[in-house]
C-alpha cells in the first residue's frame, strides 16, 4: 500500500504521530455516536446519508391510526324510571378504567337522559354509596349518553333480551365513536396503550372454547371489523344467547386478520383469562381463608387507620422467590383485561365466596383479590371505602 504522506521506505515520524490522531479521533466520534441516544443517532446516519448524496429514501410519515382513548359501558335500564343498581363491583370496573387506561372519556351509554330521576337519585347518594361515586366522581367525569334502545333487529326479530339490547347498542357505539368497550364485570389491570397503539383497527381477544369474547374489544370508528359485525348482527339475530355477538365478531374478525392493520386477535389469557366454567369460576373467586403470604388483616388496618400494604411485584420474583406465593396463586402478567364471570349466573356456590365486597378484596385471600388490590387501595386511601362499607357490596 502506498503512504499517502511518505515516501516508500522512509519511515517519517510526524507522518505516525498525524495517522495515530487520526485514528484516535475517528475512535472517538465513533464512540460517541455509538452513545447517542436512538433516536438522535438515526436522524444524524440519515442527515449524514443524504449529505453523502445516498439514494436512502426517508421512511414514510406513519399512517397507523389510533383507536381512541375513550372507554364505552353500556347499562340500559329495565324501567328507565327506575333506580341504578350499581354496587362495589361495578365502581371497581370503572375506576380500574380509569386508573390505568387514564381515558379521555369514559361515557356510559343508557336509556335515560341526564335530567332524570335515576341520575338525580344516583348523584345525591339516594340510591346508594356506589353509585354516587360513579355519577358524581370528584376525580372523573362519567359522560351520559342516551340512547334509544333497539326493540327489533333488522331481520325483524324483536329484541327482548337486555343483554341483547345492550349488545347491539355498544357495536353501534364503538362502530360511531371508537375507543374501548368494556362490559362491568371487566376489571383493567394494565395499560392498553400499546395495543391501541399497535397498528391495528380493531383488537379483541379469545374466551374459553375459542370464540372472540363480545365483552371486550375495541376499534377505531368505523373500522371493517365494526362496520361488518353491526351490518351482520341485525341479519342473523334469532334471539340466541352469542348468535349475534360472539358468533359474528369470530367469524368476521378472523377473516379480516387477512387485511393487512384490520384485525388482531388476542390469546384467551389477555382479555378473558377465567369462564363461566364452575372450576373457572373457583380458581378465580374462591377464598384461601389459611393464605400465609401477602394478605391483609382488614380488621386491623381500619382498627388503626393504618397504611394498606404495596404489593408490588418484580419481574424474577417468581423465580427467585417461589416461598413469597400461594401455590393457588395465578400469575396475572399476561393478562390486560379481567373478564371476571360472575358465578352468581349460574347459580354456582364458591367455597367461602359470597360477594364482590371490599373486605373480600382487601384480604386478598382470592386470585380476584389479588389481580384488583392495587385499584382497590386507592380507593382506600382516597377515604372511599369506611368501615360500614366493608362486609356490603351494594353499599346499601
Ligand atoms: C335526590 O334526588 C331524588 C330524585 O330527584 C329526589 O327524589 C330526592 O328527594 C333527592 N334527595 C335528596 C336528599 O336530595
Ligand atoms: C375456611 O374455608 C373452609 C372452606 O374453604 C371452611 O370450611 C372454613 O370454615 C373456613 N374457616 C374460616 C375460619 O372461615
Ligand atoms: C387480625 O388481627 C387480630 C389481632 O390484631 C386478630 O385478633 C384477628 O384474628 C386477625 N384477623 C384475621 C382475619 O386474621
Amino acid at each position: 500500500m502506498v503512504s499517502l504522506f511518505t515516501p516508500p521506505g522512509k519511515p517519517n515520524r510526524l507522518g505516525n504521530i498525524y495517522l495515530k490522531a487520526v485514528i484516535i479521533l475517528a475512535s472517538f466520534l465513533l464512540l460517541a455516536f455509538v452513545l447517542l441516544p436512538a433516536e438522535a443517532r438515526s436522524r444524524l446516519s440519515s442527515t449524514l446519508g443524504a449529505g453523502a448524496g445516498s439514494q436512502r429514501v426517508a421512511s414514510p410519515p406513519s399512517t397507523v391510526e389510533e383507536i381512541p382513548n375513550i372507554v364505552h359501558y353500556v347499562y340500559i335500564l329495565k324501567d328507565p324510571a327506575a333506580q341504578f343498581t350499581f354496587g362495589f363491583s361495578h365502581f371497581l370496573s370503572i375506576f380500574s378504567a380509569h386508573h390505568f387506561l387514564h381515558p379521555n372519556k369514559i361515557i356510559l351509554h343508557t336509556n335515560c337522559d341526564s335530567d332524570s330521576f335515576p341520575l338525580h337519585a344516583a348523584k345525591n347518594g339516594t340510591s346508594g354509596k356506589w353509585n354516587k361515586l360513579i355519577f358524581a366522581n370528584p376525580d372523573f367525569n362519567l359522560e351520559i349518553n342516551t340512547v334509544q334502545v333497539p326493540s327489533a333487529a333488522s331481520n325483524g326479530k324483536p329484541i327482548e333480551n337486555m343483554e341483547h339490547k345492550s349488545d347491539f347498542v355498544r357495536v353501534a357505539q364503538v362502530y360511531e365513536h371508537g375507543g374501548i368497550y368494556i362490559d362491568f364485570d371487566v376489571h383493567v389491570i394494565r395499560d392498553l396503550s400499546p395495543l391501541r397503539r399497535a397498528g391495528f383497527k380493531a383488537v379483541s381477544g379469545r374466551q374459553l372454547g375459542g370464540q372472540i369474547n363480545s365483552g371486550t374489544f375495541m376499534s377505531v370508528p368505523k373500522s371493517k371489523v365494526m362496520a361488518l359485525w353491526k351490518k351482520k348482527m341485525g341479519e342473523v339475530y334469532t334471539g340466541g344467547w352469542t348468535t349475534h355477538s360472539n358468533e359474528v365478531i369470530t367469524a368476521v374478525g378472523e377473516r379480516l386478520v387477512r387485511e393487512s392493520g384490520e384485525m388482531l386477535i388476542m390469546e384467551r389469557e389477555a382479555f378473558a383469562p377465567g369462564s363461566w366454567n364452575n372450576g373457572d369460576t373457583d380458581t378465580l373467586f374462591r377464598v384461601h381463608n389459611d393464605t400465609k403470604n401477602a394478605g391483609v388483616n382488614v380488621t386491623d388496618v381500619f382498627a388503626e387507620k393504618a397504611r394498606l400494604p404495596d404489593f408490588a411485584e418484580e419481574l424474577h420474583d417468581r423465580w427467585d422467590h417461589p416461598d413469597r406465593f400461594e401455590k393457588w396463586e395465578v400469575d396475572w402478567s399476561r393478562t390486560y383485561l379481567l373478564h371476571a364471570f360472575t358465578p352468581d349466573r349460574w347459580s354456582h356456590k364458591v367455597p367461602g365466596f359470597e360477594h364482590i365486597t371490599p373486605r373480600y378484596v382487601l384480604e386478598r385471600e382470592s386470585n380476584f383479590a389479588r389481580a384488583v388490590y392495587p385499584v382497590a387501595k386507592i380507593m382506600y386511601e382516597k377515604g372511599w371505602i369506611e368501615e360500614a362499607d366493608l362486609n356490603s357490596h351494594d353499599g346499601r
